[in-house]
């Protein structure tokens, strides 16, 4: 077979670029250009293999239009929300993502946006920064603890776990989780969390609700005002996981209504678009999608894909293989 030909859709790190233009015929994108329905659409078929990320959103009509060349998808990146898996299965397309190197680093994040908004970091710091601290006192800035506080995880998998294991052994968290599957007795003892076998109950009990569940259109809006009605007044909404899990004009009104106490985001529905509701409020942290942003970890990730191009090319079944 002829040398494969390869894009990738945005700028990587340039360890991982090296590494990869030194095997394949890539085509890189140094200039980080977003590429947009037009241009994936002629990846779709003058590449062998085009690795996407997040920001690309490969629908069941771009794929349909435009697949003939390409037989691999590797995804940089854990979440596929943004490809339409059932369509690639039904083409022939395989697709690849990087779970494991990005576990913990998303996880740093969801403490991050646990501590940030129960303790009022992101209002404190706009304070000092907006010139209106008015220094200490005994009533000013007052925030909640988080240590000994309930967990309730949404979604179970690695990120989960690993969010579960830090806020329980660092924080003597009670970890409570909702997940469509109980996890084995030794993950369970590990990580110390408790299976609960309902969404409502957990909603309903938890000091912190934080998802850790697969975005797309089976989870579009879980958390709606329905659901954010059963979390206690005093309870954090957490979300690591994907935008269109929250109902975000929802969240908003019940953060002004004083429904639940705060939440912390690093995801939303239409990425980089923050909903204006959202913005004005001071009790909700907003962080710009930094679940894996560290060099490391997207280094890591880049050598997993290309780990999943060698086996693919190989004639092998990619070790993270989804479709
Ligand atoms: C990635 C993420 O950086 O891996 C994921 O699912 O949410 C991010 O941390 C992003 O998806 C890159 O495609």
């Amino acid at each position: 077979m002829s040398i494969p030909r390869i894009l990738l859709t945005r700028r990587w790190p340039d360890e991982v670029q090296k590494y990869l233009s030194e095997r394949y015929d890539v085509t890189l994108n140094e200039r980080d250009v977003l590429p947009g329905p037009d241009e994936l659409r002629s990846a779709l078929s003058s590449y062998d293999a085009v690795c996407p990320t997040v920001t690309d959103k490969l629908s069941a009509a771009i794929l349909e239009a435009a697949a003939g060349r390409v037989k691999i998808l590797g995804n940089y990146g854990v979440g596929v929300s943004h490809i339409d898996t059932a369509a690639c299965q039904r083409l022939g397309i395989t697709v690849t993502n990087t779970p494991d190197v990005l576990t913990g680093p998303t996880a740093e994040i969801a403490v991050t946006l646990m501590l940030m908004v129960a303790r009022g970091a992101g209002a404190g710091e706009r304070e000092i920064r907006n010139h209106t601290w008015a220094g200490w006192g005994p009533m000013r800035n007052l925030g909640a603890d988080v240590s000994g506080r309930t967990l309730g995880l949404i979604g179970f998998g690695r990120i989960g776990q690993a969010t579960a294991l830090k806020a329980h052994r660092g924080f003597g968290m009670r970890i409570l989780y909702f997940s469509s599957r109980r996890a084995a007795a030794e993950i369970e003892a590990h990580t110390g969390a408790v299976y609960c076998p309902a969404l409502e109950a957990l909603l309903a009990e938890s000091d912190f609700v934080s998802l850790h569940c697969p975005g797309g259109a089976v989870n579009r809006h879980l958390i709606d005002a329905r659901r954010l009605s059963l979390m206690k007044r005093t309870a954090f909404l957490i979300n690591t996981a994907r935008g269109e899990v929250v109902d975000e004009r929802a969240l908003a009104r019940a953060l002004r209504a004083g429904t639940i106490a705060g939440a912390g985001l690093d995801v939303y529905e239409h990425e980089p678009e923050v909903p204006a509701e959202l913005l004005g409020l001071e009790n909700v942290v907003l962080l710009p999608h930094l679940g894996s942003a560290t060099l490391e970890t997207r280094t890591a990730m880049g050598m997993r894909v290309a780990r999943n191009l060698a086996s693919f090319f190989a004639g092998e079944v990619p070790p993270d293989r989804v479709v």
